[in-house]
Formats: C-alpha cells, sequence, structure tokens
C-alpha cells in the first residue's frame, strides 16, 4: 500500500469538508465526498494523440496487450481511456450506445478485456449536448450515463467542455460529479474545460485532474488551432504549481512521446518537465510500434518517480534567462528534483544552487542524473553542466545523511 503523506491527510480532510459550495445563485451540494483515486498523479494511455476519432474494440485491445509486452504496465501506466467518437447514439430510454461496427462486442466485453489484463477502463464524455466530436453528449443524462458506466466497469471518466450552453464549468461538471459518486464505482473524474475558468481554484471537492489548457499540439511551440506547442504549454502552467494537491491535479494534457513531431531530446524535455508539474503520465502514442527511445522515455524509472513522489507538491520554475530555465520540485523526505532547461539553439551551461532548492549552502548531497544515470557525491553548493538545445540536465538531489 502506498504511504499517505501529511499533505493527503490534510487535503481528504479538506475535501470531506468542501462539499457545498455556492455558484453564482445556485447551491451545489455533493453529497458523497470525492473518492481518493489518485494519491499520485495518475499515468496510463488515451487514444486521441495518435488515432483521433479512429477508435475500435481491436484497436483498444491490441493497445492493452501492447501496455502489458511493452512494459509500459510494469512501469506504472495503468489507465486504458477510450476518447472521443465511441459513442454512436441514444436507444429509446436513453442509454448511449457505442459505435455497433467499432465496437461490436460492446463496452462490457471490451472493459472485461482490459480488466483481464490487470488494467484499468476509461472512457470519454461531454459536459454539452454533443461532444467535441460530434457525438452524443451527457447533458440531461448524466446520472443514466454514470450508471450505464458503472455496468460497463469504466474506472475514469474524461469530460470534455464542447456544446455546454450557458452552464458554468463548476456547475456542470458537479452535476457529473454527483452522478459518478451515486452510481456505486469509484470512477476518476477527468475535468477538461481547457483550463478556461482556471479550475484549479475550484475544483478540488469536484474532480481528480483538470486540463490547465487547450489541447497539446506534437511540435516544440507554436499555436495550431486550439492547440499549443510544447513550450506554450508549459509556459501556461509554469505558475499554476499552488493549485495541485495529492487526489487533485494540474493536467497539461497528454504526452505526445513517440508520435514523430519531436526529436527525442525534445520528448526528453518534454517528459522531463511533465515530472516536475506532477502532470498526470497518459501516452498518447501507438503503444504496439514503439521505437527503442520512445519506449527508453516513456519508462524511465528515476523520471516516473519524481512524477510519483509521494510528497506530491508540483514543481516550478525559480530561474529564468532567455533561452535558459531552471525548474525544482521539493520530494518527500527532504529530496529534491531540479530540471535545467535549454530552450535555446546553441549548447549551454546551467546551474541550480542550493539557494534555488532551499538547501543550506554547505550541505552535502548526492546528485543523480536522471538521463545519464550518472551519480556523484559530496556536492555542495550548485550543481550544472552544459545542456544541449532544446534539452535538459534532469537531476535528483539527496542530502547525505
Ligand atoms: C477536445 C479535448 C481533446 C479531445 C478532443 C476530442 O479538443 O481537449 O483532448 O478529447 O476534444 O474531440
Amino acid at each position: 500500500m502506498r504511504r499517505l503523506g501529511p499533505a493527503l491527510l490534510c487535503l481528504s480532510l479538506f475535501t470531506q469538508a468542501a462539499t457545498a459550495q455556492t455558484v453564482g445563485h445556485e447551491t451545489l451540494k455533493l453529497d458523497a465526498p470525492k473518492p481518493l483515486l489518485l494519491p499520485t498523479p495518475p499515468m496510463g494511455w488515451n487514444s486521441w494523440n495518435k488515432f483521433g476519432c479512429n477508435v475500435s474494440e481491436t484497436l483498444i485491445r491490441q493497445q492493452a496487450d501492447a501496455m502489458v509486452a511493452s512494459g509500459m504496465k510494469a512501469a506504472g501506466y495503468t489507465y486504458l481511456v477510450i476518447d472521443d467518437c465511441w459513442q454512436k447514439s441514444r436507444d429509446a430510454d436513453g442509454n448511449i450506445q457505442p459505435d455497433p461496427e467499432r465496437f461490436p462486442s460492446g463496452m462490457k466485453a471490451l472493459a472485461d478485456y482490459v480488466h483481464s489484463k490487470g488494467l484499468k477502463f476509461g472512457l470519454y464524455s461531454d459536459a454539452g449536448a454533443l461532444t467535441c466530436g460530434g457525438r452524443p453528449g451527457s447533458a440531461g443524462h448524466e446520472f443514466q450515463d454514470a450508471r450505464q458506466y458503472a455496468k460497463w466497469g469504466v474506472d475514469w471518466l474524461k469530460y470534455d467542455w464542447c456544446y455546454t450552453g450557458p452552464r458554468t464549468p463548476e456547475a456542470a461538471y458537479t452535476i457529473m460529479a454527483k452522478a459518478l459518486r451515486a452510481s456505486g464505482r469509484d470512477i476518476v473524474l477527468s475535468i477538461c474545460e481547457w483550463g478556461n475558468s482556471r479550475p484549479g481554484r475550484w475544483a478540488h471537492p469536484i474532480g481528480h485532474l483538470w486540463r490547465t489548457t487547450g489541447d497539446i499540439w506534437d511540435a516544440w511551440k507554436g499555436k495550431k488551432e486550439w492547440s499549443h506547442g510544447l513550450l506554450d504549454i508549459i509556459d501556461m502552467n509554469a505558475d499554476l504549481w499552488a493549485e495541485a494537491a495529492p487526489n487533485g491535479w494540474n493536467d497539461p494534457d497528454m504526452l505526445e512521446v513517440g508520435n514523430g513531431g519531436m526529436t527525442t531530446t525534445e520528448y526528453e524535455s518534454h517528459f522531463s518537465i511533465w515530472a516536475m508539474l506532477a502532470a498526470p503520465l497518459i501516452a498518447g502514442n501507438d503503444l504496439s510500434r514503439m521505437d527503442a527511445d520512445t519506449r527508453r522515455i516513456l519508462t524511465n524509472a528515476e523520471v516516473i518517480r519524481v512524477d510519483q513522489d509521494p510528497l506530491g507538491r508540483q514543481g516550478r520554475r525559480v530561474w529564468r534567462q532567455g533561452d535558459l530555465e531552471v525548474w525544482v520540485r521539493t520530494l518527500a523526505d527532504g529530496e529534491r528534483a531540479a530540471v535545467l532547461f535549454n530552450r535555446g539553439e546553441a549548447p549551454a551551461d546551467i546551474k541550480v544552487t542550493w539557494a534555488q532548492l532551499d538547501l543550506a549552502p554547505h550541505l552535502k548531497a548526492q546528485v543523480h542524473d536522471l538521463w545519464s544515470g550518472r551519480k556523484t557525491r559530496g556536492v555542495s553548493g550548485e550543481y550544472g553542466g552544459r545542456v544541449a538545445p532544446h534539452g535538459v540536465i534532469m537531476v535528483r538531489v539527496t542530502p547525505a545523511s
């Protein structure tokens, strides 16, 4: 069993106390507290980044098999989530129906298959009349849909924000949270309103994670319609660190590692910064066709260990000069993580100081480079190195005992 740290205990008390809140003129009461399902950020896979609407039971079974065979499950990835476009229609009683051509065996059989692999099963819906892909949404069917998901064996609901009309996100997500809690099954609620209403300020009693931005785009930087490249997503998340805590995480969107739009170095930076952000690690690539670098990055046990640190405190950017940055994260038991990040086009020397890490200047520590594996003992005052263009040095700093 995972150790529940003091931060988590506090949060759980806070969550239980905060089950009623006022939104405009409405009082939204959550009858049951948010189930404690994510003491550390979730890890899993989602179909959207690679496959879009091209989902089917064949694909999901293949990805479930690959999640086990590739070593992703052993590295900690658990949730397998079907994003948009699995839904087709509602029957005469309003029950949501999967696309019969793509999911001929039905969702219960598919969930059973995923569970038989020791994995968890997730689905997507939308708080509006339609999903972003134009399929039936859950507006007006929240309790009926939640009961259906529970019957199928769903463990995770990603709940999107297209076609929602005048309701506030807080009101709409509260309804689905109530419906899920009344369903009789523990289901993670993944809020996806793109950070529009700053969900970190209201979502703790309601959901387990919340998107903080529009969609990620598999590119180093820039904007394409409502999607943003890696640097843009990082900048939009840099100041939100105070809003995350165990069982309620900022979600800078799913991983693009392995999808081909960035270099291996850039994907290492992507994965490292996600670990510093205590971000959900939701792979978005084809797990059945991973090259060696993709597998090496996604299953780097030491970087994952930073992401999954039991203290659950999100890291932050503490220094920035031109294209060079230093990120730090306080870990459990007095350890620290740091990322030296070079966004520029030439190699650069970057260092982290013990002051930035909130460590006494003469304290001696072991510094473990999490990508090269090199360990250096007896370091004090600062640690630095030459960082490749678009690359990182990521370290765990362990004070000598
Ligand atoms: C929105 C979400 C994406 C994805 C698509 C599906 O854009 O932000 O993550 O779920 O909808 O249509």
